[in-house]
């Protein structure tokens, strides 16, 4: 492993329970809930978690940019950035539901190099470098060796944006969706599940479970199959533009793009 990311990745790590841990204090706690917009809620947990992670970041590596989904971008123009979701999963969260997850991502030049995922309910944390595998609490992970979209497969979906794609849909007959998509690409990486589809999604929510799919032998671009990096230094997505995703266990991929396509 490059010596940058040999010292990063336990730093990521550590960010991660350490915002987790935020978030459980806040836990089961009356919250104050604002609405970003209809059905978009925001809490306090939300932002004192995005508040640590960035502000230790800005520490640790004050040259580099970082991105989080409640305060934005940084001015840091850098090669590197990082991509933040302090609590993927809010909705969950405010109802006191336990799925949710931190998501901490580094990019460099636009394509993602580094992700930890952190679901602190269960103190799993899912782990990836580009070209070092991905783990699970340590243990590598690796996608399932389904080779086509099977009766029994599990496939998850965001519910947003999804009625044009009912045609699709028809087609998995185990859909599910845990309102986290930071944890449907990790359930990918780990071969619970064959595949997950958003249409709604944005960096933070993706970076970092982009690279750590990857790394455990799977698959992810935007749903017409076309690649969703490197971004350009210029690409909305770091403006809060959508980053919609199709992650599969690369196996089934190219028959999920043509059936998507087909329904359209
Ligand atoms: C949401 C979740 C959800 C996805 C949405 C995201 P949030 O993130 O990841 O699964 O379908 O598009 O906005 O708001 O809980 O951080
Ligand atoms: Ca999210
Ligand atoms: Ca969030």
């Amino acid at each position: 492993m490059c010596q940058v990311l040999v010292e990063i990745l336990p730093f990521a790590q550590e960010t991660a329970h350490r915002a987790g841990g935020i978030l459980m204090d806040y836990y089961g706690q009356s919250h104050q809930i604002e609405h970003k917009s209809p059905g978009d809620v925001v809490t306090e947990a939300d932002k004192a978690s995005e508040r640590f992670v960035t502000q230790r970041i800005q520490e640790a590596y004050p040259d580099h940019a970082v991105l989080g989904e409640e305060f934005g971008l940084s001015s840091a123009n850098s090669s590197y950035c990082w991509a933040i979701d302090p609590l993927d999963g809010t909705a969950n969260y405010a109802k006191h539901f336990p799925i949710f997850a931190v998501s901490i991502a580094l990019l460099q030049n636009g394509e993602p190099i580094l992700g930890v995922v952190y679901e602190p309910v269960t103190n799993r944390t899912f782990s990836a470098v580009t070209g070092h595998g991905a783990t699970l609490n340590g243990t590598p992970i690796s996608v399932n060796s389904n080779h086509e979209i099977s009766p029994d497969g599990l496939f998850s979906f965001s519910s947003r944006n999804m009625k044009s794609r009912l045609p699709f849909m028809q087609h998995i007959s185990k859909g599910r969706n845990l309102g986290s998509a930071a944890l449907h690409l990790c359930s990918v990486a780990a071969g619970y599940m064959d595949g997950s589809l958003d249409l709604g999604t944005k960096l933070w929510d993706v970076a970092a479970g982009a690279v750590i799919l990857q790394e455990a032998g799977g698959k992810v671009t935007h749903p017409s199959g076309n690649a969703l990096f490197p971004l350009q230094p210029n690409d909305p997505a770091y403006a809060s533009g959508v980053v919609a995703f199709l992650a599969t266990n690369g196996k089934i991929h190219q028959q999920c793009v043509g059936l998507i396509d087909g329904s359209s």
